[in-house]
């Protein structure tokens, strides 16, 4: 048995994702009414995202169930004592990431948010699952709350704030990144910048004419 299938934490996800597959259906159906073009553009955006971030501030956007569990597989089958999240919305993917910090033996999680309703939201979820020991929750924005204070070393990172960031995030940790650190990008499909950047021969990480840092691309969520 895992943190993840035990109480609390099992009925707290598992009612997250009720909540989630519907708030998360409406704003889909917004999103897909819009021309292709516009919508790459809006995702991609480095300048647009508070705004289109706030309109979403009552949305989950949370990974799927499928992709969680893979979040929680992947912390644990590299013992992640150290993770930083870009982007917490309501903590669902926050919270299978701390339960694969439990079950490593404990660590520091550090997420994002500048949602206020988000935050608020999160920090109750951590609190109700009983991982405020582990979880240090940023609030802002990830642009400025991840330029300081890092752990000396990085073992994994979740990119799941705005998509047109990735690029700038994995600059501000990047060289506290632990050789073999694993970093999981959801959807980059909205982010060619960043797809580029960690397809390139210089690799991703300090060190990189040494070493190439593992990089992993999850679809949908
Ligand atoms: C896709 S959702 C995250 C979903 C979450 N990882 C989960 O699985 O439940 C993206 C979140 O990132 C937040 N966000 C986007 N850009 C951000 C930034 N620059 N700084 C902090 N939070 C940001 C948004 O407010 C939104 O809640």
């Amino acid at each position: 048995m895992t943190t993840l299938d035990t109480a609390p934490l099992a009925a707290l996800l598992h009612q997250l994702f009720i909540d989630a597959d519907a708030t998360s259906a409406m704003f889909k159906q917004q999103l897909d009414a819009l021309p292709a073009e516009h919508r790459a553009a809006m995702m991609a955006s480095k300048d647009d995202y508070i705004a289109f971030y706030s309109r979403a501030k009552d949305v989950h956007l949370a990974v799927s169930r499928e992709t969680g569990r893979l979040l929680y597989m992947l912390a644990r089958a590299t013992n992640a004592r150290t993770i930083i999240e870009f982007g917490s919305s309501f903590g669902v993917s926050t919270l299978h990431l701390a339960a694969a910090l439990r079950d490593n033996g404990g660590g520091k999680l550090i997420t994002t948010e500048f949602e206020p309703t988000k935050i608020t939201r999160t920090r109750a979820n951590i609190a109700a699952s009983g991982f405020a020991d582990l979880v240090e929750i940023r609030e802002g924005d990830a642009l400025e709350t991840l330029a300081q204070h890092l752990p000396q070393s990085i073992d994994f990172v979740l990119l799941d704030g705005a998509k047109g960031l990735y690029p700038d995030i994995l600059s501000l940790v990047e060289e506290r990144l632990r050789v073999g650190a694993l970093i999981v990008a959801d959807n980059a499909n909205w982010s060619p910048d960043y797809l580029a950047r960690v397809r390139s021969r210089r690799g991703v990480g300090k060190g990189v004419n040494r070493y190439r840092k593992a990089s992993a691309e999850v679809g949908a969520g």
